[in-house]
C-alpha cells in the first residue's frame, strides 16, 4: 500500500518502485472491461457464423454460409441481367432510332468504346484522331459516308479486304504506268493547289485531271463516297500532302484496308461501334425526306 500525492487516501501498489516512484494497482475502468468482454463474445459469434480461421487451402466455412465470391458473382449476375435488356434492346432497334432513346444510346456509346478501345486503337489511334493512311473518325470528313448505316456498314464488312465479299471497294489505279513523270509532277502541283481553291479543271493540270481523276473525285474534286473517293479541296489528307508522297501515291496508286468486323464482334458489337462512331463529333444525321 501507499499514500496518494494529497496524503490522505491509500492505494494498492503494484510492488514494483523505481527511485521511490511506485506504480499504482488501480483496477481497469468498468466500461472498458465490458466493452472487452463484449469483443471477445463477439469474435466468438463471429468465427462461428463467417468464415474464420484460415486452414491449408481455404477458411473455415462459418454456419452461415456467406461467401465474398458468391456476392460477387451475385451481383454480376444482376448487371448482367439488366444489361441482357439494353444488349437485346440495341440489336432490335432501328439503327438511327438508337439516339433517341435516351439509355440505349448511353449503355451502346459505352460498349462501343470498350470495344473501340480493344479492336480499333491499333489503327486508328485511341483517340480516334487517326494516322496516315488510317482516317480520322473524329471529324465530319468522310471516305464512306457518316451516317449511321454508313458507319455501321464499313464496320460490318471492311474496306477492301478479301474476307468479307460484300467488303466496301474501290481501286485508284497506278498512275505512274498511264502517265509520264511531268505530267504525274503537274498534277502534284493541281493536287497541293485544289485546298487553296484553285480551279480543278483549268490549266495543264486541270486537264490531265479532267481525263484521268474525275470518275472517281468529281468535276469538283470534292470526291465520291460511294467510291470511298476522298475529297481533294479540303485540307484534310488521308495520306500526306508533299511531292514526295504525292508523287508516290499517284504513281502507284493507294490500298487503304481494314478489316471486317461483323462476323468477329456481332451485330451487338457492330452497332455499339457505330453509335460510338457516330457521336465522336462527325457523325451525320439522317436526311430529312428520304423516302
Ligand atoms: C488494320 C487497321 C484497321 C483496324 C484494326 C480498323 N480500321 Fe477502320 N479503317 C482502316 C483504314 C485503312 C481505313 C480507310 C480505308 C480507306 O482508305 O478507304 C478505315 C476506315 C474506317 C472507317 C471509314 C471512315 C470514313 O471516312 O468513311 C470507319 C468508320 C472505321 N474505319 C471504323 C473502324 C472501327 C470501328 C474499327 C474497330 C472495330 C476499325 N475501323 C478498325 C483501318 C483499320
Ligand atoms: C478509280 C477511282 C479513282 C481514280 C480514277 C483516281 N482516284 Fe485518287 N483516290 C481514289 C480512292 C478510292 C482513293 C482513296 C484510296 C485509299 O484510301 O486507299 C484516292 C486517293 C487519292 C489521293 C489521296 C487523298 C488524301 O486525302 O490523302 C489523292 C491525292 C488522289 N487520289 C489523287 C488522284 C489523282 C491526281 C487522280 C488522277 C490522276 C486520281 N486520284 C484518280 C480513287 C481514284
Amino acid at each position: 500500500m501507499a499514500r496518494k500525492p494529497d496524503g490522505k487516501h491509500e492505494v494498492e501498489t503494484t510492488g514494483h518502485s523505481w527511485d521511490g516512484i511506485e506504480e499504482y494497482n488501480n483496477p481497469l475502468p468498468r466500461w472498458w472491461l465490458w466493452t472487452f468482454y463484449a469483443t471477445i463474445a463477439w469474435g466468438i459469434v463471429y468465427t462461428i457464423l463467417y468464415p474464420a480461421w484460415p486452414l491449408v487451402d481455404r477458411a473455415t466455412g462459418g454456419v452461415l454460409g456467406w461467401s465474398q465470391r458468391a456476392e460477387v458473382a451475385a451481383e454480376l449476375e444482376a448487371v448482367e441481367a439488366s444489361q441482357a435488356d439494353l444488349r437485346a434492346e440495341l440489336v432490335s432497334t432501328d439503327l438511327t432510332a438508337i439516339s433517341e432513346n435516351e439509355a440505349l444510346q448511353r449503355y451502346a456509346v459505352q460498349a462501343g468504346a470498350a470495344l473501340f478501345r480493344t479492336n480499333c486503337s491499333q489503327c486508328h489511334g485511341s483517340g480516334a484522331a487517326g494516322a496516315v493512311g488510317y482516317p480520322n473518325l473524329l471529324d465530319d470528313d468522310w471516305l464512306w459516308g457518316g451516317r449511321m448505316e454508313d458507319i455501321a456498314y464499313t464496320i460490318r464488312h471492311g474496306i477492301r479486304n478479301e474476307d468479307d465479299p460484300d467488303a466496301r471497294y474501290s481501286q485508284m489505279p497506278a498512275f505512274g504506268d498511264l502517265l509520264s513523270r511531268e505530267e504525274i509532277a503537274t498534277l502534284v502541283d493541281h493536287v497541293q493547289s485544289l485546298p487553296d481553291g484553285a480551279d480543278p479543271l483549268a490549266g495543264p493540270g486541270g486537264t490531265l485531271f479532267s481525263e484521268n481523276c474525275v470518275a472517281c473525285h468529281g468535276e469538283n474534286a470534292q470526291g465520291d463516297r460511294t467510291l470511298g473517293a476522298p475529297n481533294l479541296t479540303d485540307a484534310i489528307w488521308l495520306y500526306a500532302s508533299d511531292d514526295q508522297s504525292l508523287t508516290t501515291l499517284i504513281s502507284q496508286g493507294p490500298f487503304g484496308v481494314m478489316p471486317a468486323w461483323g462476323e468477329r464482334l456481332g451485330e451487338h458489337g457492330v452497332r455499339a461501334l457505330a453509335a460510338y462512331v457516330h457521336q465522336l463529333g462527325g457523325g451525320e444525321p439522317e436526311p430529312e425526306a428520304e423516302e
